[in-house]
């Protein structure tokens, strides 16, 4: 390789890496973001086209700005779930009163547990052996981070069966984090070696839980509590309280807090406890979780979309902090909504840097009284969204100035509109470059079309030169009118191209949801899909069809019906279908005629295949609706076994499972 090259990333990599110090250690940015961004795009570029100058330590590499996705993906067998959150006592009484009344009974048990702030995992054990770690992901598909996992030290490789009888199969749900101390020491060393440091201890967990290299996991001080269980064969337990006890046993880490089988009193004396001795608990907890003891009135009560009824986070209040409002800006979104920002001095609110705070519309300042360069109590809500509580009006020195929603588009100039009887300002031009560039970046996002290389500023190019007026668009793009772009090479604009026309298969919610109707999220797309079998059925759906889904509301079911029913939105979808993008749907329940021969069946991946890297190939079998796990079992339906497969295939054939070489697997696939 050229030695210049090799200098040139060593360089930037170095560069960035002080920039990145100047901004998050020192608070003193030397360049502006742009220039950043820039310099990051270049070392991008040449670190993808020369892969081996790639050093775990490249600024490319950190959490949040990674761009190469390494990690395979794994479906979680039951979805993990998020909790819903209380903030006061009495959403605690509220949360037991409601679950009396639907359980009928008067006396309840539940079990607290301190809720820790990493990242939760799935363990998955085969006859008592460790098999697979996945993260949580989005609920449903998470990163396979075994090898990382096991170099935790609390993680059992194996269960311990002294006491217990080892169950066939167990999957383990817990947290993975760093202790305060150990956080302290990671951020010194890295302050030391002139790495910048990590913003929180729940960042630096998932970042070295992120690692392409295991050595460097196993550098870092990761911790594990259990707390919960997915997929179960071969271990009784009639409540949480008794899970706990049956994962102690088997080798587990669990927090020594938790309190088993107490009342709905008990659970706030606890959460008083708590805070008493959160700070000196050696790692951070933002609240805690309780949950409905018995595992009979947890079924009972059963689950809604997104969390169970069974069990409730309790967050601890936020942490406020105060800071100047430098300036308000006005940002134009994919429905053409005016968003104002405050651009804020920057802070340190609960470990993590503030320098803007949405303002959502021109109620909420006007309600607040907020003016340029006021002095303001800044929070991040749920401990994520940074927010303005309150102006503190005592500060004000006459200085300040009030803010006006502009009249006019501040990308595309035209009039704006504001809707009888709505808080948002609109600007209504749906050619406005602004709402295009985040219309299409919607198009693209991981839970549309999921095409990488097509983020923000590549985007702002292609609506800029005229290469994107629609969706359909992109899949014509071609690499000779991609090179003609800024800083655009060969190499780049044949990925981005590759990317596209990887891009073409896809699910019908995630499809519908590339669509960016209003109202139609992650949630109503994958109703929709459960419930029409192909996109044209869903297309020939009335308003009532729609209405009469179970879980649909009134308000998403209109807007998805007037979106299928407008002749422009139609004609755009035949566009990106004759484009040459394939809808299928693994999610249409019980669908013989038009499933897959892998529809509904868990394959396992071995060996190198030539046609296509195996997270393609897991990819396409997740769009059929396949499982894809890490191990071969009595549950596995096929092995695929591609150039040089070892220990797996030998397993299969022991086990009498079916083995696909990659002839024989690609023939299926394209059936
Ligand atoms: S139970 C169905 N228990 O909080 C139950 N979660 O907002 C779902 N967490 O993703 C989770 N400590 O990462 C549970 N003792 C605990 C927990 C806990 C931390 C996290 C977990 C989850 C998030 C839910």
């Amino acid at each position: 390789m050229d030695a210049r090259i090799k200098a040139q990333v060593r360089q930037l990599q170095k560069l960035l890496n002080d920039h990145n110090y100047y901004y998050h250690v020192l608070d003193d940015p030397k360049i502006s973001d742009a220039e950043y961004d820039r310099l990051m795009q270049e070392l991008i570029h040449l670190e993808t086209t020369y892969p081996d100058l790639v050093t775990p330590d490249s600024p490319t590499r950190r959490i949040g700005g990674a761009p190469l996705p390494a990690f395979e993906h794994a479906e979680h067998t039951i979805p993990m779930l998020s909790l819903d959150n209380a903030f006061s006592h009495q959403d605690i009484l509220d949360f037991h009163a409601r679950i009396q009344k639907n359980t009928g009974q008067k006396e309840l048990w539940y079990t607290a547990e301190p809720k820790l702030d990493g990242v939760a995992i799935e363990l998955r054990y085969e006859n008592g052996v460790l098999v697979q770690a996945v993260t949580r992901g989005d609920g449903f598909v998470g990163e396979v981070v075994t090898d990382n996992v096991r170099t935790i030290r609390s993680v059992p490789l194996g269960l311990r069966t002294d006491t217990r009888a080892c169950p066939r199969l167990l999957e383990v749900r817990g947290e993975v984090f760093i202790s305060r101390a150990g956080f302290d020491t990671l951020n010194r060393k890295r302050k030391s070696s002139g790495d910048p440091v990590f913003a929180n201890p729940r960042n630096a967990a998932a970042g070295s839980l992120r690692q392409l290299d295991s050595a460097i996991t196993a550098s870092r001080p990761l911790d594990l509590f259990v707390y919960g269980r997915g997929q179960v064969e071969g271990l009784s337990f009639d409540s949480q309280s008794e899970l706990l006890d049956a994962l102690t046993d088997l080798g587990f880490p669990v927090n020594p807090l938790v309190k088993k089988k107490i009342s709905i009193e008990q659970t706030l004396e606890f959460y008083r406890e708590l805070i008493e001795i959160r700070p000196d608990l050696p790692y951070e907890i933002d609240g805690m979780v309780i949950k409905v003891d018995p595992v009979t009135l947890q079924q009972a009560l059963g689950e809604k979309i997104k969390s169970p009824r069974w069990a409730i986070a309790y967050k601890f209040a936020a942490v406020e902090k105060i800071t100047r409002i430098t300036d308000i800006l006005v940002q134009v979104g994919r429905t053409g909504t005016l968003t104002p920002v405050a651009v804020l001095e920057p802070v340190q609110v609960g470990g993590v840097t503030v320098s803007r705070a949405t303002l959502h519309n021109m109620d909420e300042i006007e309600k607040k009284d907020i003016r340029i360069k006021d002095t303001a109590l800044i929070t991040r809500a749920g401990d994520v969204i940074p927010k303005v509580v309150k102006i503190l009006t005592a500060e004000r020195t006459g200085e300040e100035q009030i803010f006006h929603m502009p009249s006019h588009c501040p990308v595309c100039h035209s009039l704006v509109q504001r809707l009888e009887g709505e808080a948002a300002v609109k600007c209504i031009n749906a050619a406005c470059p602004a709402q295009r560039k985040e219309r299409i970046r919607h198009f693209a996002s991981k839970k549309g079309f999921d095409i990488e290389g097509l983020g923000k500023k590549m985007v702002a190019q292609l609506v800029d030169e005229e290469l994107l007026t629609s969706f359909a668009d992109l899949f014509t793009l071609e690499k000779e009118q991609l090179i003609l772009l800024d800083r655009m090479a060969e190499k780049s604009a044949h990925n981005l191209v590759t990317s596209i026309d990887k891009a073409r298969q896809i699910p019908l919610h995630r499809f519908v949801f590339a669509l960016g109707i209003d109202h139609a999220g992650e949630h109503a797309t994958r109703l929709l899909a459960r419930n029409f079998l192909t996109l044209d059925d869903l297309m020939a759906a009335s308003r009532e069809d729609l209405e009469a889904i179970h879980g649909m509301g009134t308000i998403t079911a209109d807007a998805i019906a007037g979106f299928f029913t407008t002749p422009e939105n139609r004609e755009l979808i035949k566009k990106i279908q004759d484009n040459g993008v394939i809808i299928s749907n693994p999610l249409a329940e019980s669908n013989p005629e038009k499933s897959h021969a892998f529809t509904g069946k868990t394959l396992v991946l071995t060996g190198t295949l030539s046609s296509m890297t195996r997270s393609d190939a897991q990819k396409r079998l997740l769009a059929l609706g396949a499982k894809v796990t890490g191990s071969v079992s009595s549950k596995t339906d096929y092995v695929v076994a591609g150039k040089d497969a070892g220990s797996k295939l030998t397993r299969a054939k022991d086990l009498n499972i079916p083995v696909l070489d990659e002839n024989r697997f690609m023939n299926l696939l394209e059936s």
